[in-house]
Order: structure tokens, then sequence, then C-alpha cells
């Protein structure tokens, strides 16, 4: 693999827990807890390839349409791998961050994020970033209220209004735009994930359900990104 080109960020749509776990005959949850084991699979192997950011889209804003049962587990089994892992995260030096709504999420939920968001906020190795009751929409929509609020009180001049001041007010403020977008499970859309950020985004679709997305598969996406060129709408071609 070239070092060289890695993808400074990575962002996955981590789909097709259930799927797997029916494939098996299993209930959505084992699909879900066997999706856990992939998630520190790929964070390590992140970080030993160069990734400078990896984010995950672990609920969406959408997912709250899901029996409350499955919520309910998805949230539980968030918090408390959470606070397992945060120590671990905080050893290989890296930042947890979170992006998302508050609103809904229980406080033990919330408590775990926070924790581990303030224990590793120092940490200068790879930033992993988890997407959790995120949906994209909604951070435009929070982007625009804080833009129109600045402006309301003279903070911010109409005109001078640009990309950098649309980017600076969305969550991902001090995180470079994703080169890569990974999505497991066949599924060929977006599902409200990253909107503005993916722009220009090279887009890795496989039919391997998120369970079985293994170092190796992750492997093949980033292999696959190295041999894309990326032109920007300019008639040279860049690679990676
Ligand atoms: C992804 O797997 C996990 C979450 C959305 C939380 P799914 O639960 O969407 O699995 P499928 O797509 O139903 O197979
Ligand atoms: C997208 O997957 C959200 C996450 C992976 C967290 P979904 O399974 O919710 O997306 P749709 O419903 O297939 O679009
Ligand atoms: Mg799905």
């Amino acid at each position: 693999m070239n070092k060289v080109r890695v993808p400074q960020h990575v962002a996955i749509i981590m789909d097709g827990n259930g799927r797997w776990a029916k494939a098996r005959r299993m209930p959505r949850s084992y699909g879900h807890l066997n999706g856990v084991k992939r998630v520190d699979e790929i964070v390590a192997a992140a970080q030993r390839m160069g990734v400078k950011a990896l984010t995950l889209f672990a609920f969406s804003s959408e997912n709250w349409k899901r029996p409350k049962a499955e919520v309910s587990m998805l949230m539980k089994t968030l918090a408390s791998n959470l606070d397992r892992k945060a120590k671990e995260l905080h050893r290989l030096g890296i930042r947890f961050k979170v992006i998302g709504r508050s609103e809904g999420v229980p406080d033990l939920v919330l408590r775990s994020l926070e924790n581990a968001q303030e224990k590793t906020h120092g940490n200068n190795g790879m930033t992993l970033n988890l997407a959790f009751n995120y949906g994209a929409r909604q951070e435009i929509v929070d982007a625009v209220r804080k833009i129109a609020s600045d402006a309301k009180k003279g903070k911010l001049r109409v005109e001078k209004i640009d990309e950098k001041t649309v980017s600076d007010a969305l969550y991902t403020k001090d995180l470079p735009d994703p080169d890569l977008l990974i999505r497991t499970s066949g599924e060929m859309r977006i599902s409200n994930f990253l909107l503005w950020q993916l722009s220009y985004a090279e887009f890795y679709f496989t039919n391997k359900h998120w369970p079985e997305f293994t170092e190796k598969e992750f492997q093949k996406a980033i292999l696959d990104f190295q041999g894309r060129q990326r032109r920007y709408g300019a008639a040279r071609s860049k690679k990676g």
C-alpha cells in the first residue's frame, strides 16, 4: 500500500448489521454486537495506516423510527462500549469527537460521550469522529441558524458570508472534508450523511455487511481510492 496517498479523512456508513444477523437466523441485536467488533478493528487499522480522521456513522436522526427495543439496545451498547473503550483510545493517543444533536439522547449515553471527549481532547493522534443522532440536513439547519444569529448581532456582514463561513458553522469545523466515503452492505445512497462535506469525496460501495468488513476489506477500499483520479472539475488529474 502506498503510504503517501492515504486519505486524510475517511467517512464510513456502517450498514448491514441487521441483514448480516438475519442471514444467520439471529436477532438484529446480534448483528449490532458483531458490528462493534469491526469498529475496534477498523479504528486500529486506520490509525496504523496514517489516516488523520475517521468519521463513523453510528446512529442517524432517522434511526429513531426503529422499534423502541432496538433503539434502546443501540443506546446501551454504545454507552457500555464507550466507557470501556475511552481508556484504550486515550492510550492510543486518539482524540474522540462526537457530531450530532443531543436532544433525545438518554443522559447515560450523553455522559459517556462527554467523558470520552473530555478524556481524549488533548490527544493529537487520529481523530475518531462518531456521528451519533446525526443528520446532515439538521446540521445545515443548525449552521444557518448560527450564521443568521451572528449576522443579526452584527458579528458578521452578510456580504462576507462565503464557503468557509458555512464550513466553520458545521459540526465538523475542525476537520478536513472526507476524501473517501465507504458504505457497506450494498446500498448506494448517503442517507443524510455529511451532505456538504462530501462534495468532492470518492465513493466506495461494497456488498460486505458491516460485521464482515475486516481490516482486509478496509485495505481494499484504500487501494481502490489510491487508483482514482481526482480532478475537482479541472482537466488535469490529481491522484489520491
Ligand atoms: C447499521 O446496520 C447500524 C445502524 C444503522 C445503527 P442496520 O441496522 O441498518 O442493518 P440493516 O441495514 O437493517 O441490515
Ligand atoms: C444509515 O443507515 C445510518 C447508519 C449507518 C447509522 P440506515 O440503515 O439507517 O439507512 P437507510 O435507512 O438504509 O437509508
Ligand atoms: Mg441499514
